[in-house]
């Protein structure tokens, strides 16, 4: 304890000498969410986390979270210096889904409007005319079908089903998932569900159908937030990565807040509902890439131009 007190007060010293702001993602460590939130700086979703970085002056933008994160505050902010704790810390729907292939596929389908998840490569997104996040995802595309377009999604299946049942658009999609929230399991949660009467279930939509049709709130995870603040229940089971039960726990003290069963319980799943890219931020790596400026994002300017088009598309749409 006596040395991560130690650690904050450096980076807390060291974001100011660097004119520097911290940006978290609910899913990394609590010291990192809290740290963000004390020194002026945000801990949010991924759509949230873009515009702050995109609106706030300090030069220098330390993104605790996954790399298309840092990436993605890079093409909004090219002057600024992005750093990250650990540049190595990736996403399996990035992963999954490299550009050349999928700009293949975008190529076999010519009419459809490309829309892809930011959950993503600079690459791929510089192939897309929309960028979505979950808390935007099935306006956006509820908007593209009410003109008429046809959808080319990617990369989350899950996702891309849930936003085709909700909106009824016409959509093919990539096949990509996220280890984290694929691993939900419907039949243990809704035995789970049995064991609490009158538990509310939270799910986030990169779940799988059967587990998404047991949800009371289906949503990112801002909006999981916002469900469990209004919603008048004692328990919620959560299916979402376990990074969000600390800002749960916080903003309600009063109410329970369990996770959702996972494959094999917790004992051979592959990441037992916590990323483990986002598991790669810590206290240290913030104060290493402050005092030494290494965990610099770097983005080629013209991909940069080009991929912040479509989300500079999903700004302006959620303004
Ligand atoms: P949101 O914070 O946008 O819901 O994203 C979830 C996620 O998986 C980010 O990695
Ligand atoms: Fe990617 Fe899933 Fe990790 Fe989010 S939780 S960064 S979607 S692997």
């Amino acid at each position: 304890p006596a040395e991560r007190a130690m650690l904050k007060d450096r980076i807390k010293h060291l974001l100011k000498a660097r004119d520097a702001v911290m940006v978290s993602h609910f899913y990394v460590h609590p010291d990192l969410q809290d740290l963000a939130e004390e020194t002026g700086g945000i801990v949010s979703d991924s759509l949230e986390m873009a515009r702050f970085g995109r609106d706030h002056p300090a030069g220098t933008l330390v993104v605790s979270g996954v790399r298309f994160m840092g990436e993605t505050a890079k093409m909004l902010s090219p002057d600024k210096r992005v750093l990250m704790p650990d540049l190595d810390a990736t996403c399996s729907l990035d992963l999954g889904c490299p550009v050349a292939p999928f700009s293949a596929f975008c190529d076999a389908h010519p009419d459809r409007t490309v829309v892809v998840y930011a959950n993503t490569s600079a690459a791929v997104k510089a192939r897309a005319d929309w960028v979505v996040t979950s808390s935007c995802a099935l306006e956006i595309v509820a908007a593209l079908h009410a003109s008429g377009q046809k959808i080319l999604w990617g990369p989350d299946r899950h996702l891309g089903d849930y936003v085709r049942r909700q909106t009824g658009a016409d959509m093919v999609s990539w096949n990509g998932a996220c280890i984290v929230h694929d691993e939900f399991q419907a039949l243990e949660l809704a035995l789970l569900k049995g064991e609490h009467p009158g538990a509310r279930v939270l799910v986030h939509p990169e779940s799988p159908a059967d587990v998404i049709a047991l949800a009371d709130a289906v949503g990112s995870t801002s909006a999981i937030l916002q469900a469990a603040a209004h919603t008048d229940a004692a328990v919620f089971i959560v299916a979402t990565d376990a990074g969000l039960l600390h800002k749960l726990r916080t903003l309600n003290p009063d109410k329970t807040f369990l996770a959702a069963p996972t494959a094999g319980n917790g004992a051979t799943c592959k990441s037992c509902a916590h990323c483990p890219w986002m598991s790669m931020n810590g206290l240290a790596g913030v104060a290493v890439a402050l005092e030494s400026g290494s965990g610099e994002v770097h983005l080629d300017a013209a991909l940069g131009q080009r991929a912040r088009r479509p989300v500079d598309r999903m700004l302006a749409f959620t303004a």
